[in-house]
Parts: structure tokens; C-alpha cells; sequence
């Protein structure tokens, strides 16, 4: 039975947002993550916080094998995008349908930064399978978090041992962030650069502005 004309529908959910953030290893993206979730839940919305390679069981479990088993570029390539698809189906695309906020500490750029930049693996190749497993999902907003490699090296010292990617050398993160400006130039849109090397208060301050100037 069709509901007459003069009875509303019911409201559409609010649309949800997905936001990632983006930079090289040791850029500090962690803790301005979190804070911006919180900025978030304070207006309001429901956020997920979630990861790349990661955010699922089975992605997780990708994750584990793409940080520590030395691989060739391509399986590299295949498995962080198998742990896409899976990120896709089973959390991100949900969340998105029923109004929630994503944030994603990484997703598709860091693979044409690190795996098409970093490795200098082929482009296009990346991109056919972004078109594949993305169906055209793209971040609404991507706030890369961008400083020199100088700079992320020493702060990363200071705090952790060495993934396989943070072990590399300067070089190969001079390559990463070559790889996030030309996709930061490829959809200025979609992205807002943020000066990582300020001190952590100005770099909050930086993310709030891109923020409310997206009257989110
Ligand atoms: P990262 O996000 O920095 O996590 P943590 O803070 O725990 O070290 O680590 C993920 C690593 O994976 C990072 O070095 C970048 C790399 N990576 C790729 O090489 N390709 C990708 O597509 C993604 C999402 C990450």
C-alpha cells in the first residue's frame, strides 16, 4: 500500500562525512585525530575512528603482513588494497549510509605516496585499481599533515623502533611526500595542506580552521 500524497516522508539520514588524514611517517597525525573526533562528537555526530591498511578483523590482519614480511612492490600494492575492499564493504560504506562521520588515519593517497611514490611502483596500475575497489568513494576532505623528512625522522627516533616503512631512508620519504603533493595537486579540492613542522597547539589551530571553514 503507497502512503498518500500529504504524509511526509521521513527525514533522509544526515549524509555522512569521511575525512582522512595523510602525511609521512612521523608527521604527528595521531593525536590530532583523536582530537578532532572529539571536536566532532561534541557537535554532535556519530564518528568512527578507524585505519589503514586496517580497521576490519581481516584487514587488521593484512596490516600485520604489510608492516613486518618483506614482499615484493606489487604483492605490497595487492594486499593493501584487498585490505581497502574489505575496510570499504564492511565498515566504511555502512557508516557513511547511516549518517556517521569516518575518520581514517590513511587511506588511498598513502598508497599512491609510499607504494607509487615511495616504491615507484606504476601509476596507472594504482589507479585502475583505486577505480576497482573504490566505485569512485573518494575522502570528502583529506588533511595531509606535510613537513620534512629531516624533521619526521627525528621526531620518529624519539619514540618508536622502525616499521618496514619507517626504516627507510631519507630519500624514500623525500618520494612519499613528492607522491602526496601530486595527488594533493591532482584534487586541491579535496585537500587541505597542514604545516606539520609548527608546533602541535598551531597545527591544532590549522585543522580547526579547515574544519568550521567547511561549515562542518
Ligand atoms: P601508520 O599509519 O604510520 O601507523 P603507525 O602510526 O602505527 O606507524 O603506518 C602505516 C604504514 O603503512 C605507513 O608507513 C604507511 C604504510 N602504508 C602504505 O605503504 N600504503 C598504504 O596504502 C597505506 C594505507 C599505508
Amino acid at each position: 500500500m503507497s502512503l498518500p500524497s500529504s504524509v511526509p516522508a521521513a527525514p533522509a539520514a544526515a549524509p555522512g562525512r569521511f575525512i582522512s588524514f595523510e602525511g609521512i611517517d612521523g608527521a604527528g597525525k595521531s593525536s590530532h585525530i583523536a582530537a578532532a573526533a572529539d571536536w566532532l562528537r561534541a557537535r554532535g555526530h556519530e564518528v568512527v575512528l578507524t585505519r589503514e591498511p586496517g580497521g576490519t578483523p581481516l584487514a587488521e590482519q593484512l596490516r600485520s603482513l604489510v608492516l613486518e614480511a618483506p614482499m615484493d612492490p606489487l604483492t605490497e600494492t595487492l594486499l593493501v588494497f584487498a585490505a581497502r575492499r574489505d575496510h570499504l564493504q564492511t565498515l566504511i560504506e555502512p557508516a557513511l549510509a547511516r549518517g556517521a562521520w569516518v575518520l581514517s588515519d590513511r587511506f588511498t593517497d598513502a598508497t599512491f605516496a609510499y607504494q607509487g611514490g615511495g616504491r615507484g611502483f606504476d601509476l596507472a596500475v594504482l589507479a585502475q585499481l583505486e577505480t576497482w575497489v573504490q566505485h569512485g568513494r573518494q575522502p570528502d576532505l583529506t588533511v595531509w599533515f606535510d613537513l620534512p623528512p629531516a624533521t619526521a625522522a627525528e621526531r620518529r627516533a624519539a619514540v618508536r623502533a622502525p616499521d618496514r616503512f619507517e626504516a627507510q631512508d631519507l630519500a624514500f620519504f623525500e618520494r612519499v611526500r613528492a607522491g602526496y603533493a601530486a595527488r594533493a595537486q591532482a584534487a586541491p579540492q579535496r585537500f587541505a595542506c597542514i604545516d606539520s613542522s609548527q608546533p602541535r597547539e598551531a597545527v591544532w589551530q590549522d585543522i580547526l580552521r579547515v574544519l568550521e571553514q567547511r561549515a562542518w
